[in-house]
């Protein structure tokens, strides 16, 4: 039987523990549909009706056709790869209490700190394996339930359903094992890595949460998952990507990484990545890069605060977005969300279109709120840009929660986005 589209969703979760791993799903599900992989250091031999993808760092990734008729405009959908998590430090035991070995660990993003607490964690990310003359790359995943950072008991700290604080020095470091534990972690990675552990000479290793996705509720209207921000409107996104088929203008997906950590990075949304891949398919194909941009467009996609239902007064007074209600839309005054009037006018009416609903989000006036990529994407590739997501509870808990119906319309607007050819005229946009 063909799976739903939450069961793929939720079999593309459990294989992208990592940025790492999201990029390698991604660029198998490419390859599988015929996509070749370019590299940057290579000469690109672009073609009319050709389908290729790029990956920077192993953990980025940008995918694109070039239209039979040539390059006009390009419609890209953005979205990241990364989530908070801890990521083991270099040198990871920490013998404890003469009983016990923790890994060391540090923040990566922000997290909430609680949820990553007393339930089954495990490890991946990649590791440098020295090999014949240099170091290999090797993705790692140890699959099983291996760590847990346990809570102290309620009779040792009386205060804790009282605003606990969380040291992340102290706190937040996993058990690994016993006293004897101590030399088993290395041999366990470079076992992972199929390697001697000598011949391991660096890692970025993070923590992730074993706990699988569920679709769940009176009606199976929720689903929870670990990393539903952001690699629910990765997948999103990505299905759309594909099932537009050829289209007139220029449709590129892009997934960055880092975006949890402020993006300011060689595969982040604030580096070259877009603009040099844009670039090169611009000189490829003989387009004129200035004009492509001025009839360009992109959806900056990232997951969206829902109403929370122990605490509703958190939301705004009138936009109060609602899990399975539709994509929302983010606006903000100071442009942390790159929505204006003619941007969301566009993507909404590309919605109506395709029968997708939408809805809006603005964080209350007294609250900061968050921040996304698309202003960081658009402050290099300056094109006209909305940012959209999808209503989830808990962002940044070790396990968010989301409408069971939302991730299908996604897929259906972004699907409708990268059909659509927009000309500019003197006062406004045709959408075809
Ligand atoms: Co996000």
């Amino acid at each position: 039987m063909e799976k739903t589209i939450n069961e793929r969703l939720l079999d593309f979760l459990s294989a992208s523990p990592t940025a790492f791993h999201a990029c390698r799903s991604l660029a198998e599900r490419l390859t599988g549909e015929g996509y070749a992989e370019l590299r940057e250091q290579e000469e690109w031999e672009l073609v009319p009706g050709g389908k290729y993808f790029v990956r920077r760092n192993g953990s980025a990734l940008i995918a694109f056709r070039i239209p039979a008729g040539g390059v006009r405009g390009f419609l890209m959908t953005a979205a990241h790869s990364d989530s908070p998590s801890f990521k083991i430090k270099e040198h990871a035991a920490v013998p404890t209490a003469g009983m016990y070995t923790r890994l060391n660990v540090e923040k990566y993003g922000g997290m909430l700190c609680s949820s990553w607490m007393d339930r089954p964690l495990s490890v991946a990310g990649r590791v440098a394996v020295r090999e014949g003359g240099g170091v290999s790359m090797k993705l790692v995943d140890v699959d099983r339930d291996l760590l847990l950072i346990p809570n102290v008991a309620i009779h040792m700290d009386r205060s804790a359903n009282d605003g606990k604080k969380f040291d992340p020095n102290v706190d937040m470091l996993p058990l690994f094992g016993d006293a004897g534990a101590e030399k088993a972690f290395d041999e366990l990675i470079a076992r992972q890595a199929g390697a001697k552990p000598e011949d391991v000479v660096a890692a970025d290793l993070f923590l992730y949460p074993r706990t699988p996705g569920a679709v769940w509720g009176a009606k199976g209207e929720y689903l929870s998952s670990p990393r539903l921000d952001d690699l629910q409107c990765v997948f999103g996104c990505a299905e759309g990507f594909l099932r537009a088929g050829e289209t007139r203008e220029t449709p590129l997906l892009c997934v960055f990484d880092n975006e949890e950590v402020g993006s300011g990075t060689k595969q982040g949304a604030d580096s070259s990545f877009l603009e040099d891949v844009l670039g090169r398919i611009a000189e490829g194909t003989g387009a004129d890069l200035r004009r492509c941009l001025a009839r360009s467009f992109l959806v900056s996609a990232d997951n969206a605060h829902a109403v929370h239902p122990n605490h509703p007064e958190y939301a705004d007074r009138n936009d109060r977005p609602e899990m399975n209600k539709g994509i929302v839309v983010k606006y903000n005054a100071n442009q942390r969300y790159t929505t204006d009037a003619l941007s969301a006018a566009v993507f909404e009416e590309l919605c109506r279109r395709a029968e997708v609903p939408t809805q809006r989000f603005t964080n209350r006036a007294d609250l900061a709120g968050g921040s996304t990529l698309g202003h960081i994407s658009t402050a290099h590739v300056s094109v006209d840009s909305v940012d959209i997501g999808l209503a989830q509870l808990a962002m940044h808990s070790a396990y968010e929660t989301a409408g069971a119906m939302d991730t299908e319309y996604l897929i259906r607007a972004s699907e409708a986005f990268y059909r659509c050819s927009l000309e500019r005229g003197e006062n406004g946009i045709e959408i075809n």
